[in-house]
């Protein structure tokens, strides 16, 4: 297959660009905007494959979209570009609007153009999948709930409700205009190549310079969560094999309050780059909580389960420990997003 990939350039984009590569033979085209989320040095492993290519480009920019989709000539495109960071949709909003809302519908129409003028056999078997996640159903009070497909939605910040709107855009190009798509809603994820303002490694490389390791209120908030490479792996289970309008929620079977996230990594370093007084534990501080934070999300995934036979191969501690191990080895990553360099580079080399 010829898979357009929008966002290839983020955490999970990237992650499904290097299995697309290293696992199969699909041709990948990569529409990446290149915000600063975006990092093309998360794919140097992969970037000289003669089956790989980039774009810089907005998914807003009807026309450039339409001249690569015109080029490139996908069988199914995967449009992962987003603005994905809460903290970032409280403090501005305007960019979640933009481009989770205003950009997938500027893609939607590009791609309908590029649909229908496809044969009639392209046409049946080209793909549309867009990916969300389960923060579009707000949170979950009883201990026992779990998010199906069916869950109303009810999302509680800029970003959440920006990617509900997104998703249901997605749906109505499919019931008024027949373009055939998939859905996917997915839980927390974690793995390499995470942008260190998110969770997991934020605290790792706060604890690795001795910061303070900030929890959120008392810590208590529970996420489900999927290392990243089953979400790749799953990704393309859905977008060769998934019906046609429907959606597929995908977990890791993996709940942790925040807290329990943060003390096991500090034990994981303890264990792996020691302190050499005390543990890292000693640096958690619990901060003031965010505004309209969720308490509690869980997936039950049993229905991409039973339909396409996909289940996550790591557990949590397995998927942490691997996590915590490439932090340490590829603190070089990390540094130069941290000082910026990563973006400063490209921007020279495009002046
Ligand atoms: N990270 C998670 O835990 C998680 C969980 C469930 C679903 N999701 C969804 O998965 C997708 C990818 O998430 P992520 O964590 O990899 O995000 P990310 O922030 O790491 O990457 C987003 C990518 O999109 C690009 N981008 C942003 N605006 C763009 C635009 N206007 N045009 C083209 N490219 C643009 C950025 O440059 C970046 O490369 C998002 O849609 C997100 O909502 C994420």
């Amino acid at each position: 297959m010829r898979i357009l990939i929008t966002g290839g350039a983020g955490f999970i984009g990237s992650a499904l660009i290097r299995h697309l590569l290293n696992d199969t033979q699909h041709h990948v085209l990569n529409l990446d905007k290149l915000t600063y989320a975006g990092n093309l040095e998360s794919l140097t492993g992969v970037a000289n494959n003669p089956r790989y290519s980039f774009l810089q480009a907005d998914i807003s920019d009807s026309v450039l979209v339409g001249q690569a989709l015109a080029e490139f000539q996908p069988d199914a495109i995967m449009h992962l570009a987003a603005e994905s960071h809460v903290d970032r949709s409280i403090d501005g909003p305007a960019a979640f609007i933009q481009t989770n809302i205003v950009g997938t519908y500027a893609l939607l129409e590009a791609t309908r153009a590029y649909w229908l003028a496809l044969s009639e056999a392209r046409k049946q078997a080209f793909r549309f999948h867009h990916i969300s996640t389960d923060e579009v159903y707000g949170d979950l009070h009883g201990v026992d709930d779990l998010f199906t497909e069916s869950t109303p939605y009810a999302p509680s910040s800029p970003y959440s409700a920006s990617k509900a709107a997104s998703d249901h855009l997605v749906r109505a190009w499919h019931r008024t205009y027949g373009l055939p798509v998939l859905l996917t809603n997915c839980s927390n994820n974690y793995g390499p190549y995470h942008f260190p303002e998110k969770l997991i490694p934020l605290v790792i490389l706060n604890a690795l310079d001795g910061k303070p390791l900030p929890v959120y209120g008392n810590g208590q908030q529970v996420r489900d969560w999927l290392y990243v490479e089953d979400h790749a792996r799953a990704l393309l289970k859905v977008v060769t094999e998934g019906r046609v309008s429907e959606t597929y929620n995908i977990g890791g079977h993996n709940e942790q309050t925040n807290l329990h996230v943060v003390e096991s990594i500090c034990a994981l370093l303890d264990e792996l780059a020691p302190r050499q007084i005390g543990t890292y534990k000693d640096l958690i501080k619990f901060v003031q909580d965010r505004p309209g934070h969720d308490l509690r999300y869980a997936i039950d995934a049993g229905k991409i389960a039973r339909e396409l036979g996909w289940a996550p191969e790591e557990t949590f501690a397995s998927g942490l420990r691997k996590t915590v191990r490439w932090y340490l080895d590829n603190l070089d990553w990390c540094r130069r997003v941290q000082d910026g360099s990563y973006q400063r580079e490209r921007l020279g080399a495009s002046l």
